[in-house]
């Protein structure tokens, strides 16, 4: 396998069909427009909008809380299990379309235990869709509960509470949302607790917020990887350490984008992180939000940044294998997929 010798116009079809593991998707950040209109009307859930026009029309974000305002009211539709299986359902659907044979799941209970839906609720609707999507596309998958970094570390500690007795239904943990003002080391015993119980452990940090709180979520929060993480070429230290421990950042293009994290895509940093010789993959973030899913981040973010080859997209898409939770074995065999599509004979 030899991706230098691989023309750049094949790039579209290959990043298209290659096999690929994603690694930041917010499930609710999936929710469709039109879903969200099919769900209130079953749930008898009023929303402040008249229709999916004008939905869809009011996105548009300055930066990440006018996202986060607008996506905690999308999910107010979300009532029953069997809501939450559809979301994640239509979901899978769209990532077969992408080649995506890994997925692991950001999922925000806090978001709906607020508002009087069970954890239980929660989880067996995402753990349904998960067990479907295994029997019926072929994609593995695993679920990530994410603490909201706006609320208090108190707070987290009451959702991992009500989430044990569901332990075997998600690997991990993350913290999303509102990043500024709300560095990792709050939440530091919450998840010291969690590394004790052997969950797996990420964090959102250099998205909008400085490295400083890449630095926290990997000395104090001892994350595994780092969600968005794109500040950290601010800090030349850092992008050592990155590197020297092949720390994975879960970078999502289009979502950099349409929060003003960047202005456009043809600045963005991906290939500088890559060629520091980061683990970065690409990912879609919440992309009934922001554009599109897994190949359009792909696709867009090539055809904005020409210095990127497919040496680049073989690394991005083995990355994403190597940043996975899945095991050794599993890995291998994907990569040996990946291998094969990228050879210039396939
Ligand atoms: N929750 C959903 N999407 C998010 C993002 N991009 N950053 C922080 N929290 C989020
Ligand atoms: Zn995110």
């Amino acid at each position: 396998m030899n991706p230098d010798t691989i023309p750049r116009d094949r790039l579209p079809a290959l990043l298209c069909t290659a096999p690929k593991a994603e690694l930041h998707i917010h499930i609710e950040g999936s929710l469709e427009p039109e879903l969200i209109f099919a769900l209130a009307q079953r749930n008898g859930v009023s929303l402040a909008y008249p229709s999916v026009d004008a939905l869809r029309a009011a996105y548009a974000f300055t930066d990440l809380q006018s996202f986060l305002d607008i996506y905690y009211a999308g999910a107010s539709v979300l009532l029953k299990a069997q809501d939450f299986e559809d979301m994640a359902m239509a979901y899978f659907h769209r990532a077969k379309t992408d080649h995506v044979v890994h997925a692991e799941l950001f999922f925000d209970p806090q978001t709906h235990t607020a508002r009087g839906v069970s954890f239980e609720t929660v989880i067996a609707g995402l753990s349904r869709a998960c067990e479907r999507a295994q029997n019926e596309l072929g994609i593995s998958s695993a679920l990530i509960l994410c603490f909201l970094r706006h609320l208090s570390e108190e707070e987290a500690f009451a959702t991992l509470e009500e989430a044990l007795p569901f332990r075997g239904q998600f690997i991990g943990v993350g913290l999303d949302s509102s990043e500024r003002g709300h560095p990792p080391e709050k939440f530091a015993r919450v998840f010291a607790r969690c590394r004790e119980l052997g969950l797996r452990l990420v964090a959102h940090a250099g998205e909008e917020g400085p490295p400083e709180y890449v630095w926290s979520a990997l000395d104090v929060l001892k994350v595994e990887r780092i969600d968005h993480g794109v500040r950290s070429v601010e800090d030349p230290l850092l992008m050592q350490r990155l590197a020297r421990d092949r720390v994975p950042l879960t970078v999502c293009p289009l979502s950099n984008v349409k929060l003003c994290v960047f202005k456009t895509l043809a600045e963005h940093n991906l290939p500088a992180l890559l060629d520091a010789g980061l683990c970065a993959t690409v990912n879609s973030d919440d992309p009934a939000y922001f554009g599109g899913y897994m190949n359009q981040n792909f696709v867009e973010v090539f055809d904005a940044l020409p210095q990127l080859t497919a040496r680049h997209a073989h690394q991005l898409m083995a990355n994403s294998f190597e940043a996975s939770f899945a095991s050794d074995a599993q890995k291998l065999q994907w990569r040996e997929a990946l291998d094969n599509v990228f050879s210039p004979t396939a």
